[in-house]
């Protein structure tokens, strides 16, 4: 498997790892019975998801960060970014930023107001939606993040 290959795999498991672990924090997959069947009753346990959730965030953020400075050290003259993959960062650094201020918020004492949180927690969820359905966008249309100039 070439280098490239494994950044993408890489990328696409700790992204779906994130949005299962995310989404089993709020939770749901109690509610909704996905938690009953066998095998995935680990879904509906606050601890596991949320530790999972803050593991597959440092993975997440060292891809990102190397994906990245790969593009503006090696790729920057060849590849241009696209308006979708302007979007697509955007989003994905909103996401990065409020899911970093709300690991600040978890530590012992109020370093944040109740509001700030509730805005936090409500633009990370709010991310996430725009980015699946960007996501799902950008597949359907072929929409590429980096172009030939
Ligand atoms: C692919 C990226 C990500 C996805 C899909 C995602 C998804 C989610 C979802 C759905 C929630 C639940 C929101 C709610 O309860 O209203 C959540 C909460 C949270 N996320 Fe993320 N997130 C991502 C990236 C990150 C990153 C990069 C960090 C940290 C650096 C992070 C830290 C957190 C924290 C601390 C919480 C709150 C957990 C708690 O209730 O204490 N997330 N995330």
């Amino acid at each position: 498997m070439n280098q490239n290959k494994l950044i993408s795999y890489s990328y696409i498991f700790t992204f779906f790892m994130m949005t299962i672990s995310g989404f089993g924090q709020m939770p749901i997959f109690k509610r909704y019975y996905m938690a009953d069947i066998p095998g995935l009753e680990w879904l509906a346990k606050y601890y596991i998801t949320h530790y999972l959730h803050y593991l597959f965030a440092i993975m997440f953020l060292s891809l990102i960060s190397y994906i990245s400075m790969e593009y503006f050290l090696t790729k920057r003259e060849k590849l241009i970014i696209t308006t979708s993959g302007y979007v697509g960062s955007l989003l994905l650094s909103t996401l990065s930023l409020t899911g970093i201020l709300l690991v600040i918020r978890n530590f012992s004492g109020h370093l944040f107001s109740s509001s700030f949180i509730v805005y936090l927690d409500l633009i990370h969820l709010g991310a996430v939606i725009l980015i699946l359905m960007t996501g799902l966008f950008c597949m359907v249309f072929n929409k590429k993040w980096l172009e030939k100039p």
